[in-house]
């Protein structure tokens, strides 16, 4: 490659592609000094290059007859990004495909990839990876979990001396939007999702943010990431917010306790108990009001990194919105752009420990169940009997009056907090619990964090 320039195609201009071609020409005396050289954008591909653009327009004027853009193309076709001869493919598409094809052929022709798309690498990350290393390139993605929050680079260089033992945190704006709604408003879950809606947050069809899947890919990056063993979406248990109820809400309330949507990827066993390996998991987790995570609010992003040197550590930031995004896009562009000027290339995939990705049944938490019982002498002890016989304790116990028994029998409501129990024993609990005859039904099951498990 000339060092006199670095190349860069842009594979999408929607919300954050706009943005990257706006800070390239902006930011670009900046970007040339730190690359080593300057950076061009030679092409931009989108689906139909017939329709108005008028951000990315006005990003391109703004770079027009400099260096940084002189002669860009906008195309609709492939082919025309590839005579382009970038060196540098910047993939802001977003999907499986055609995105995959595209960053293959882009490695295949000695281009450098940065992307931000976190459902292609949770998807078939590894084929991206192989084809990176074959061809001899770098492949980057720091924008593809949590936005603008520098939280890879960290993982995947800052602590590469440490053992990261958990990674907890909150990766999804648009949940957390809806959740913080819900506490702080009162709204119910529709109503909190049409206001994430009408704010842009939340997409039309909202499945990927409120089913957990979008949170659920950031996780299996970070725990490859973290435990350097390959895990993808398929690996990580998953459950979303569409559950999550006002009672749900104002019964953690009652008792000092936050509903967040929580990634938490940690590595278990290593004992002579426990097999060694690696659990992933996504649900709404009961945290304490006090507790830091608790208190990240709308549409940020916090996410917890816990090693055994290092001890905790916090990253908090914007999780998404285009400039956010684009900035963590820029910050690759430059590390790659850097390495190509030296003829070099960044750390590649790291999947050496190899660990097994254990099934959430063998997670061990704390956990919190509602119970609508009859209330008669010998009930609690029943209940408390079941909790026994499968070696779960009991942490806190909280008895409210239902406010109007209604066509069922249950006359009381039973709030039972438990100490670290394992995931299988809490399973067999609960399911013995809703066959009592003294237990009308089991409201709701929550897992609760930031506790004494986490020390
Ligand atoms: P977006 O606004 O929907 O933009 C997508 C762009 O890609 C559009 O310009 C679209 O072309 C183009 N495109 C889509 N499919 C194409 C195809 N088959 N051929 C050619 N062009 C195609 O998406 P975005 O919000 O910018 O997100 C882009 C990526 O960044 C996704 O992977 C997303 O997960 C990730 N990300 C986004 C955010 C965020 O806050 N938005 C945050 C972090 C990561 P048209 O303009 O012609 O439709
Ligand atoms: N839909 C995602 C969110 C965008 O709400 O966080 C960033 O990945």
């Amino acid at each position: 490659m000339a060092a006199d320039e670095v190349r860069c195609a842009l594979l999408g201009a929607g919300t954050v592609g706009t943005q990257v071609a706006r800070l390239l020409g902006e930011h670009r005396a900046d970007l040339a000094a730190r690359a080593g050289a300057p950076l061009r954008l030679v092409s931009v591909l989108v689906t139909d290059r017939e329709r108005p653009r008028p951000h990315l327009a006005a990003a391109l004027a703004g770079l027009a007859g400099t260096p940084a853009a002189e002669g860009a193309i906008v195309t609709d076709r492939p082919e025309d990004v590839w005579r382009s001869a970038p060196d540098v493919v910047i993939e802001v598409m977003g999907g499986i495909e055609p995105a995959r094809t595209l960053l293959l052929a882009a490695m295949a022709q000695g281009a450098a990839v940065v992307t931000a798309n976190k459902a292609l690498l949770a998807a078939d990350g590894a084929t991206l990876h192989a084809a990176a290393a074959a061809a001899g390139v770098d492949l980057y993605f720091e924008a593809s979990v949590a936005g603008a929050i520098p939280l890879l680079r960290p993982l995947r260089e800052s602590l590469a001396g440490d053992r990261v033992r958990r990674v907890m945190g909150i990766v999804n704006g648009t949940t957390n939007y809806i959740l913080t709604r819900m506490t702080q408003g009162g709204l119910d879950f529709a109503t909190a999702l049409a206001a994430a809606q009408r704010l842009g947050y939340a997409e039309a069809d909202p499945s990927a943010d409120v089913d957990g899947l979008d949170a659920a890919a950031k996780a299996a990056i970070l725990a490859q990431l973290a435990f350097h063993t390959r895990v993808t979406l398929a690996d990580v248990s998953v459950v979303g917010i569409t559950g999550v109820t006002a009672t749900d809400i104002a019964n953690a309330r009652d008792l000092g306790l936050v509903v967040k949507l929580l990634a938490i990827a940690e590595r278990v066993g290593g004992d002579e108990e426990e097999q060694d390996g690696v659990i992933v998991r996504v649900h709404p987790t009961l945290l304490p009001a006090s507790h830091p995570l608790a208190n990240v609010h709308d549409a940020f992003n916090a996410v917890f990194i816990e090693a055994e040197a290092a001890g905790d550590l916090m990253f908090y930031g914007r999780g998404a919105g285009g400039a956010p995004t684009a900035s963590a896009v820029l910050g690759d562009i430059v590390a790659v752009a850097r390495n190509r000027v030296r003829g070099t290339t960044g750390p590649g995939e790291s999947t050496y420990a190899d660990l097994p990705v254990l099934p959430i049944d063998r997670a061990r938490t704390r956990y919190q169940l509602a119970l609508d019982v009859l209330d008669r002498p010998g009930v609690l002890a029943a209940v408390a009997a079941v909790f026994a016989a499968h070696g779960v304790s009991i942490e806190v116990v909280r008895q409210d009056a239902l406010p109007e028994p209604g066509p069922a029998v249950a006359e009381a409501r039973l709030i039972v907090r438990t100490h670290t129990a394992r995931e299988s024993a809490l399973a067999a609990t609960v399911a013995e619990l809703a066959g009592l005859p003294t237990v009308d039904r089991v409201v709701s099951v929550m897992r609760v964090a930031g506790g004494a498990e986490h020390r």
